[in-house]
């Protein structure tokens, strides 16, 4: 938790609207494994990170409500009477989406006034625009006695990400930004919305998120994308989701699907079946398996479910040719972001200054490295 950035937070809102705020932190994420699993009503492995963002929140008297997004110096006035999405790309969608699916589910938002700020790289694929979400939602939550439980939140926070940012997300970042636990991943059941907690130790080993610093662009519509595939096969097989079907059952309509298509489904069959095994892996504190599976994971995002791209799958070659990297693959949904690696602790310097030279060599891009701590989800800060 950033101390520095919480007291900024706190005096900027002290500064402008002369009150007291309440403090909230909400988390990003990373994902052992299980990527674009979670809209098919399957698996996946993620946990909460010690890097998020910070909100402070107060009631309004006033007939406006006003937000404040302190990295961006930008003021948006909302007015909760008439709530519409603003221009794609905008940060102000997030708080306005959230308000107004909680008014969709027929609960009574009042004037408010808001700060955030937050220490997670935009564009890194560790869910900011989760953790904001769930920060204000949590916050609203609180301030005019809302009633909702986790789960409730955290479906309002998908829902606006749906209809007012545009991206038809599943419920994983949104789930692990709400409910994680310290020192913990979460087996979490999409369909059913529940998860296991899984206290891993990670040995001699540590995270190490490395990011790309590359975002391209085709990320919304190729993920909107993806997850339309997936719904068309799942028609033609009559079922409700892949999580519904085996790899014999997809082989059957074979030929009634493209060749690209018919891989993206398998993917996500077989990533699934590495998501249980990778849990079990950490269960019996088998971290060589879990890497194993980490590396397969990355190799079917990249070969069939086709979401990553040419600076991912270089830092995920170097892992792959270092001894002292256990597993590493792409993270998120895609086409840029981080990679997250499994490496021996000691080993770790010298791994990543080797790749940040290799990478500012063949891409002209400085790549920034992130060792992470599983954290507690979202919470009151006191
Ligand atoms: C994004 C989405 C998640 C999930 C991942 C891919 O982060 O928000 O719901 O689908 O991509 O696993």
């Amino acid at each position: 938790m950033n101390k520095k950035l919480l007291k900024k937070i706190k005096t900027s809102f002290i500064e402008k609207f002369n009150t007291n705020p309440l403090m909230i932190f909400s988390p990003g994420r990373v994902n052992l494994i299980g990527e674009h699993t979670d809209y098919n009503d399957e698996f996946v492995f993620p946990a909460a990170v010690d890097m998020g963002i910070i909100l402070a929140i107060q009631k309004s008297n006033a007939n406006i409500s006003t937000a404040y997004a302190i990295d961006k110096d930008e003021e948006h006035i909302i007015s909760t009477a008439n709530l519409k999405p603003l221009k794609k790309g905008s940060w102000a969608n997030y708080i306005i989406g959230v308000v107004a699916e909680i008014q969709n589910y027929g609960k009574t938002v009042k004037n408010f006034d808001l700060v955030f700020g937050g220490d997670i790289p935009g564009g890194a694929g560790m869910s900011s625009s989760a953790a904001l979400e769930n920060s204000v939602v949590f916050g609203l939550n609180v301030l005019f006695d809302l009633g909702l439980s986790k789960k409730e939140m955290i479906l309002i926070s998908q829902k606006a990400e749906h209809n007012f940012v545009g991206v038809k997300c599943g419920i994983m970042d949104q789930y692990a930004s709400m409910f994680g636990i310290e020192n913990n991943a979460l087996l979490l059941d999409c369909r059913t919305i529940k998860s296991k907690a899984y206290k891993i130790d990670f040995q001699d080993y540590q995270l190490v998120l490395i990011n790309s610093n590359v975002k391209h662009s085709l990320t919304d519509s190729a993920y909107n994308d993806r997850r339309s595939v997936c719904e068309t096969i799942s028609k033609k097989l009559k079922v409700k989701a892949l999580r519904d079907v085996t790899k014999n059952d997809l082989k059957k309509i074979q030929e009634r699907v493209t060749p690209e298509n018919y891989q993206k489904a398998l993917y996500i069959i077989e990533e699934n079946e590495r998501v249980l095994r990778a849990a079990k892996a950490v269960a019996e504190r088998d971290l060589k398996l879990l890497g194993k599976l980490l590396f397969q994971s990355h190799n079917g995002l990249q070969n069939q479910y086709k979401v990553s791209c040419d600076e991912i799958d270089f830092l995920v070659s170097k892992a792959r040719a270092n001894e002292h990297v256990l597993g590493a693959r792409m993270m998120g949904g895609g086409f840029g972001g981080c990679t997250i690696n499994l490496i021996l602790t000691k080993h770790t310097k010298s791994f990543t200054t080797e790749v940040s030279k290799c990478y500012k060599e063949k891409f002209n891009i400085d790549c920034t490295v992130h060792a992470i701590r599983l954290s507690d989800g979202t919470k009151i800060m006191e």
